[in-house]
This record gives C-alpha cells, structure tokens and sequence, in this order.
C-alpha cells in the first residue's frame, strides 16, 4: 500500500513499491497526461513534479513518492483557465503530435517556477525531453514568451 498525494488529493494504492510511480499515476489513479515513452528516464515524456522539481515518473518507485507532493499536467489548469505556460504553447502552436508536451510544460513548469528568467543555458539544461517531431524550437519560443 502506497499513500499518495497527487495535486492536492490524496490516494492510498495497493500496488508493489517497486512500481514505477508513472503507472501508479496513469493506472491506478487514471491520470493519462503523463506520457509513457522510454521507461528508462531518457525521454522526458513522464514528467511530473516531485515536491515542486520535475522528476522523470518512469525511474521512481512509488514507495519514493510516498508522502511527497506530486503534481501532474492535470494540475495545471485552475477554474477553466489554462496555466501561463500552457497558454503560451498554444499561442506558440508548439505541438505537433503532441504526445511529449504533456512532459515538456511540466518541465518547463518547475524551470520558472524556480527561476523565472532562465538563461537560454539553463532552458536548454532544465528541458532536455525528446521530441520525436523536432519540436525544440517551437517549445524554446514559446518558454521565452511566457518570460519576455
Ligand atoms: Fe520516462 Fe521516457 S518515459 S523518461
């Protein structure tokens, strides 16, 4: 049994505490914005914050995660309002497939939540998911509309 809290509630799950905190999060709990890509903490597409710093979910046991403030990209959206970032990868029209952004606006969620005016060096080092579409440039425009 693992005790969750997950943006904001809490869950109490039966799962093997080696489980990787993605499919306790996808599977148990059936928040699916959190992509599944590599499983090995490469690609970045499982993404979810992990007491306010993005944390690949694929590489840590749920037992990790045990008392600890996650949050997911379902998070983000208050009262019908789509959070500052979100508004600004639909205005950059970032997505192409779309399957990875979910994991790009969550680490780019925790970089300005943590420094609001990054460098482009410390965009670059902070959101280093994969995008199998080349949408890099798209997610670098719009991250520099959100600080501009
Ligand atoms: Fe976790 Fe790729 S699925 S980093």
């Amino acid at each position: 049994m693992a005790n969750l809290n997950i943006n904001g509630k809490k869950y109490a799950v039966d799962v093997d505490p080696d489980t990787p905190l993605l499919w306790v999060i996808r599977e148990q709990v059936g928040l699916t914005g959190t992509k599944y890509g590599c499983g090995i903490g490469t690609c970045g597409a499982c993404t979810v914050l992990f007491e306010g710093q993005a944390m690949r979910s694929c590489s840590l046991p749920v037992s990790a995660a045990e008392g600890k403030k996650i949050e997911t990209i379902e998070s983000l959206e208050k009262n019908g309002q789509l959070s500052k970032i979100q508004k600004a990868w639909v205005e950059k029209q970032v997505p192409q497939c779309g399957y990875c952004q979910s994991g790009m606006v969550m680490a780019t969620t925790a970089l300005l939540r943590n420094n609001p005016n990054p460098s482009d060096e410390q965009i670059n080092a902070s959101v280093s998911n994969i995008c199998r579409c080349g949408t890099f440039q798209q997610v670098r425009d719009a991250i520099h509309a959100v600080i501009k």
